[in-house]
């Protein structure tokens, strides 16, 4: 039987007009602004032949206010699956080409049924926001289907990874959805999200105020904290995307996708004692460390910009996946404070979740002092830390290379939050407080007495560091694994994670812990 010719040729006409919806001139504008179309994203992301569309044809019918004769190709929405390597993505990429972008009922049904797939077969979720919003003529139907992506995105999360790409406006309620992900790639200049934008911010306070004051990927990147990634255009945006995938498992039931064929030597690097500063009050450059530690020196960083006291990031230590934790005492000395509490306890638990081990450098000072810090509820923020270490069930261990003081040690993954091994270097200094601080308070009448102050404070410092900070202090009483050379750090981690990786630890049930917010 063959098919009736004209039934052919309205199929390759009505497919002709959704796949070719943009014009070559718009097409051309986009591009010379680093942007691609919503299709082409799609194109760039997913390997050649492999994407399949669901609901191409679908689209909004109803007539509604202002709406009565406008075609809707896609609804504005472009949904499916297809592979990036062998791992199978779910992907939409809203079309600003299509009155905006914007979200009526029939988008958000159309996302919501990829969601559910993507829940169902357990595959990431990769999301292109560019959109106006709201579809203003849908009125509550655009809401309601808000609502609808929301609850999935909730129903996603720790379930399968979701990756947000922000390459256009993301205004009002509608950022939400990527604030629902674990991670959000924003590209530098053609995107801008907020819940408000200047024109209401100048209504209701008086205030004027910019875009990118509020909205610019730099300033999410940086200051708010929304943004984990800025990409320079779209390309880049997508480069990002698959780099990331690599470091992550399809859902939560694997592992992330470590090479254990890689051989682990044991091999010194004494390149590392460069490194290490002569005096303990001189800044270690934490980034170099880590570089020097995972393999080819290649760390993902996430987060990069925003509170640059701590790092968090993806590597590969011996081919196996994981997630470094660090203090980078090259800003504020590496102390914490909320934003890095955040930062950290947000990287420790998407690491859960998504089964990937966990390796923490210590060199912390403590909390950050200040009225600020403990008026914004530095005690709530650092509670996260330790909530979220303690929660965290995927192999933990943690080298504490110098400084780790007070409560910062123990939320700094110690042996009491369960990390698996704890190796300090013969550097560490491991105590309630720094020992400069700690003998103003034991010896004060001493060191007052003493002809020399200077000097006595200094002999009693010396002395409290060797007899109670010493890393050997806390080996002895097996607080520490191993005082290790850190020349040996590499093969040690190397080889103590090959043996934690079928790690399994259970937990009393129950819905979920209260975790501080
Ligand atoms: C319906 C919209 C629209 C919207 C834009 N359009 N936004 N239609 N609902 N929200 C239409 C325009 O009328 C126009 O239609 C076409 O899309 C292209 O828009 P332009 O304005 O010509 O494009 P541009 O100059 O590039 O400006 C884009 C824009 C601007 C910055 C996004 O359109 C804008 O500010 N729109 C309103 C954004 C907004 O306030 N959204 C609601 C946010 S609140 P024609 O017919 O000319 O082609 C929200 C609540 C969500 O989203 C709550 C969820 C919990």
């Amino acid at each position: 039987m063959t098919l009736p010719i004209e039934s052919m040729n309205t199929l390759r006409e009505r497919r002709g007009k959704i796949l070719n919806n943009v014009s070559p001139e718009k097409l051309e504008a986009l591009h010379a602004r680093g942007s691609y179309s919503a299709r082409e994203r799609i194109d760039a992301l997913f390997a050649e032949g492999s994407f399949q569309e669901l609901g191409m044809h679908a689209h909004h019918n109803a007539v509604s206010f202002g709406m009565a004769g406008r075609e809707l190709p896609t609804d504005g929405v472009i949904t499916g699956t297809g592979y990036i390597g062998d791992m199978q993505v779910a992907s939409f990429s809203q079309d600003f080409q299509v009155l905006a972008g914007t979200m009526g009922k029939m988008q958000a049904r159309k996302i919501v049924r990829l969601m559910r797939h993507a829940l169902r077969v357990g595959v990431p979720m990769v999301a292109f926001k560019d959109s106006g919003g709201a579809r203003i003529q849908e009125g509550v139907d655009a809401l309601s289907g808000y609502g609808d992506v929301f609850y999935y995105n909730v129903m996603l999360s720790g379930v399968v990874p979701q990756i947000a790409v922000i390459c256009g406006p993301c205004a009002g309620g509608a950022a939400y959805s990527p604030a629902l992900m674990d991670f959000v790639i924003m590209t530098r200049h053609n995107a801008y999200m907020f819940l408000t934008g200047p024109e209401v911010i100048k209504a209701v306070t008086g205030r004027t105020t910019t875009m990118d004051e509020v909205g610019s990927a730099e300033m999410h990147a940086s200051v708010s904290g929304n943004v984990h990634f800025i990409a320079e255009n779209d390309e880049h945006a997508i480069a990002l995307v698959k780099n990331l995938l690599t470091y992550l498992p399809p859902n939560n039931t694997e592992d992330p996708p470590h090479d254990m064929s890689v051989p682990i030597d044991e091999m010194e690097d004494q390149g590392i004692y460069d490194l290490i500063p002569g005096s303990s009050s001189d800044p270690l450059d934490m980034q170099a460390v880590i570089r020097r530690i995972v393999d080819n020196g290649q760390l993902l960083e996430v987060h990069a910009k925003f509170a640059q006291n701590v790092i968090v990031g993806f590597a590969r230590i011996c081919g196996m996946v994981i997630g470094v934790v660090a203090n980078q005492p090259m800003v504020r000395a590496g102390a914490l404070d909320m934003d890095a509490a955040d930062k950290i306890a947000r990287f420790v638990r998407m690491c859960n979740v998504f089964n990937v081990p966990l390796i923490t450098l210590v060199d912390v000072p403590g909390f950050l002092p200040g009225v600020e810090q403990e008026r914004g509820g530095i005690i709530r923020h650092g509670a996260k830390m330790l909530h979220a270490f303690a929660s965290c069930t995927t192999p933990k261990v943690t080298v504490i290379l110098r400084k780790a003081y007070g409560g910062s040690y123990l939320a700094m993954c110690s042996q009491e939050m369960r990390a698996d091994m704890v190796y300090a270097w013969p550097s560490a200094e491991i105590a309630v407080m720094g020992a400069e601080a700690a003998v103003k308070i034991l010896y004060r009448k001493e060191i007052e007495q003493a002809t020399d102050r200077k000097e006595k404070a200094a002999e009693l410092a010396q002395d409290y560091r060797d007899k109670f900070a010493s890393p050997y202090a806390a080996a002895s009483n097996f607080y520490i694994t191993d005082v290790i050379d850190p020349a040996d750090t590499r093969w040690m981690l190397a080889l103590a994670l090959r043996k934690l990786l079928g790690k399994r630890e259970l937990r009393p049930a129950k819905k979920h812990g209260n975790m501080p917010l």
